[in-house]
């Protein structure tokens, strides 16, 4: 399966294919001539995977070295970043060689940032392989890490060169990482695709039905993604569609501490609780709460979360909104299948958190 994301000064084609990682020589041969390429990777992925990927690329012609750091959020920052830059430089990197992210989330990130600054930029690709970075974070060209002031403060929008997803590779991801990602798989059925929710509406939710419709729910959730990244590259208009649920995930995972409660788990409970109090304000359908209830329980998502503290929550919600003044952009889906922007006074937001 392939999608093209048609962005006019750097598209690039994204390939879904079950086994594609024995493969993945051949597919950088397609994109690149031989030159050097730096895996850049985490231990637990590394692990599983790096070898094979080296091995491909080097029959295919690429010289290749793997760079790899301790996996998780709390690596994911300029130490890190600086210790990727010494490895490209003493592996004589120069702006005509590659890299290739492997792994989550963290690892796409990083990547990209340490591509789209060193030397100014050199090409990379995305390779991801937690359903998170399947569906979302591989797609987009937002590249960052985080710093002690804030979660991707430092970043960049640079665009990879090519998406290798192969879905085999969820059948070595955590079962908690595994159910997280169809949070954010629900939501792309939620505001722009309603076979994508049919198609959810008929899996058993269990993580054997997620791994055999993998490819599809895949296919179908960057289909959105891609959608709305070709009409707003910059997240200035239509990009926001895609924060459906995040808003009060964000406060949820800040108030938590974060890590406690996963990022598509905290969604989950944002889009619940958003869908309910717009529901009774007549700003979204009847019932699409309780869908949206069942759906996320099907899959073993959370739904709810204590100590629910509306002062607490609203406190971590509006503390970088504030500077940009007294409204908040929410995102509502009025229909199945379509969501808007819905402008409200940030005080309001206080009714948005009542439960
Ligand atoms: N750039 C974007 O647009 C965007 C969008 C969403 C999320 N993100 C970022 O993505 C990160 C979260 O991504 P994530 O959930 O993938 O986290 P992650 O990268 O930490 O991966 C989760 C865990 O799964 C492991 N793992 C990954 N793939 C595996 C596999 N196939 N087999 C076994 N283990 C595997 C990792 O080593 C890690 O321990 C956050 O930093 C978030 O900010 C970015």
């Amino acid at each position: 399966m392939l999608l093209h994301v048609d962005l006019p000064q750097s598209p690039y084609d994204i390939v879904i294919e079950h086994g594609s990682l024995l493969r993945v020589g051949q597919w950088v041969k397609s994109l690149w001539k031989p030159q050097k390429i730096v895996i850049i990777t985490d231990n637990h992925v590394g692990r599983l995977y790096a070898e094979k990927v080296k091995l491909s690329l080097e029959d295919s012609g690429f010289e290749v070295a793997v760079f790899d750091f301790l996996e998780g959020e709390a690596r994911k920052n300029l130490t890190t970043v600086n210790k990727a830059y010494e490895f490209l430089t003493k592996t004589g990197m120069t702006r005509s060689d590659g890299i290739v992210a492997l792994g989550g989330g963290v690892v796409g990130d990083l990547a990209g940032f340490v591509a789209s600054t060193y030397m100014r930029g050199i090409h990379f690709l995305q390779v991801p392989t937690s359903l998170t970075a399947q569906v979302d974070s591989s797609i987009g060209g937002k590249t960052g890490v985080n710093t002690p002031y804030a979660k991707n403060m430092v970043g960049t929008f640079t665009q990879p060169d090519g998406v290798l997803i192969d879905p085999d590779t969820l059948q070595t991801l955590g079962k908690r990482e595994l159910i997280e990602g169809m949070g954010e798989v629900i939501k792309y059925g939620l505001i722009n695709d309603t076979e994508l929710w049919d198609e959810l509406k008929r899996m058993d939710g269990s993580i054997d039905s997620i791994l055999e419709h993998a490819e599809s729910i895949i296919y179908r959730s960057c289909n959105v993604k891609r959608k709305v990244v070709v009409e707003d590259e910059l997240d200035n208009g239509v990009r926001l569609y895609l924060n459906f649920g995040h808003t009060i995930g964000h406060a949820i995972e800040a108030t938590a501490g974060y890590g406690q409660v996963m990022h598509g788990e905290a969604v989950a409970i944002g889009m619940v609780q958003m869908a309910r109090v717009a529901e009774k304000k007549g700003l979204m359908p009847q019932g699409m709460t309780k869908s949206i209830c069942t759906m996320c329980e099907k899959f073993g998502l959370p739904i709810s979360y204590d100590p629910w503290d509306i002062e607490i929550l609203y406190t971590a919600l509006t503390h970088d909104k504030k500077a940009r003044g007294k409204t908040i952009k929410t995102v509502i889906v009025p229909e199945l299948g379509r969501a808007a922007i819905h402008q409200i006074p940030l005080e309001e937001m206080k009714e948005y958190l009542e439960r």
